[in-house]
């Protein structure tokens, strides 16, 4: 039997290299090997109290841009955590084994009560009991997630560790994945720290930029007169350069500019140039399909009913399991 894997995508923002080449590129390839379940975590945004008309778009726009980088709904269950009331009801349960000193503890409600003084809501606080039901919902194995999780997931063995030693076993304790090597971290052009959805827009390249955009931002990005010597170590601005060059460049014009660069001979100009075209000619297929697909309604609702189906087949299961376990089977 293959094993389970489970991973929520934020709903809010717009996705960019960074979330392609961290998140998106590991879900594609694990579709055919594991038994994947991946959510929009729609849920999790009302804690910050989206705009109601901007939600539905938002999920609309996170499904169509995964599908568009590769993931098969044929093949994984996509579907949005408010569809399946099998998650709130075991986030119930969980809320009853998680203790107020641990969720105050945890380093992203610090974080966001921190950056959000006048709503430090209930919902912030479970968040992680939240997520806890999300991925042991469906008995995950793994669960495709970056540092900043880790937590997260931590808490998540908690209780489900509580659980199994106070009814019996249930949940597997499900641990943090990812495929390959460790986590590229992609930077972002301004030389200063990776593609993010919130900071630096200017120095992110989004699956949605028009090929004018990618261009300008690619040919903005920070370099200088170049190294004087053979061989000079290269400072972080230009080694980034490099870095999405190998991501999204041929080998050839890589090492090209690689060589150029070792004898003093590099012109940055050329090579931003070919780095933003070979950057559009991987984003551009990518965001066509996306937009297609979100003027394509009943598509993106056939694709969530389909997934739906799928994530309440496996969660009705858990969920009947724990109520008995629970002693709630009158
Ligand atoms: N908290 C995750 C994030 O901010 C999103 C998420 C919600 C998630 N539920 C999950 C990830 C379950 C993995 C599994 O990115």
């Amino acid at each position: 039997m293959k094993e389970i894997v489970v991973s929520g995508i934020r709903s809010t923002g717009y996705l960019h290299l960074g979330n392609y080449f961290g998140a998106i590129q590991n879900y594609v390839k694990m579709q055919e090997d594991f038994n994947c379940y991946f959510f929009v975590a729609d849920y999790h945004a009302l804690t910050t109290h989206p705009d109601p008309k901007e939600l539905k778009p938002n999920v609309y726009r996170v499904i169509a841009e995964n599908v568009a980088s590769g993931l098969d709904p044929n093949k994984v269950a996509l579907y949005a955590q408010s569809d399946i009331p099998e998650i709130p009801e075991l986030y119930l349960m969980l809320n009853m084994l998680a203790y107020k000193g641990e969720l105050e503890k945890t380093a992203s409600f610090k974080d966001k009560a921190r950056s959000q003084p006048d709503n430090i809501n209930a919902g912030l606080l479970t968040y992680p009991s939240l997520m806890a039901a999300d991925i042991l919902i469906h008995k995950a194995h793994k669960v495709p997630v970056g540092k900043d999780q880790e937590q997260h997931l931590e808490m998540t063995r908690n209780f489900a560790g509580r659980f199994n030693h106070r009814y019996g076993d249930l949940f597997p304790e499900p641990t943090a994945f990812n495929f390959g090597e460790q986590l590229v971290k992609i930077p972002s052009l301004d030389g200063k720290g990776k593609m993010s959805k919130s900071e630096n827009e200017n120095a992110t390249i989004y699956l949605a930029d028009e090929d004018d955009k990618i261009r300008k931002k690619v040919m903005k990005a920070k370099t200088d007169g170049g190294p004087t010597e053979a061989n000079t170590p290269m400072p972080d601005y230009i080694e980034n350069i490099f870095m999405l060059m190998k991501l999204v460049s041929s080998e050839e014009h890589y090492n090209q500019f690689l060589n150029n660069y070792n004898n003093c001979e590099i012109r940055y100009g050329d090579m931003k140039k070919q780095l933003a075209e070979d950057m559009i000619k991987f984003v551009s297929p990518i965001r066509e399909k996306a937009v297609a697909m979100q003027n394509d309604i009943p598509l993106l609702q056939k694709i969530l009913a389909e997934g739906k189906d799928k994530a309440r087949e496996s969660a009705s299961k858990t969920l009947s399991d724990a109520r008995k376990m629970i002693g709630i089977n009158y």
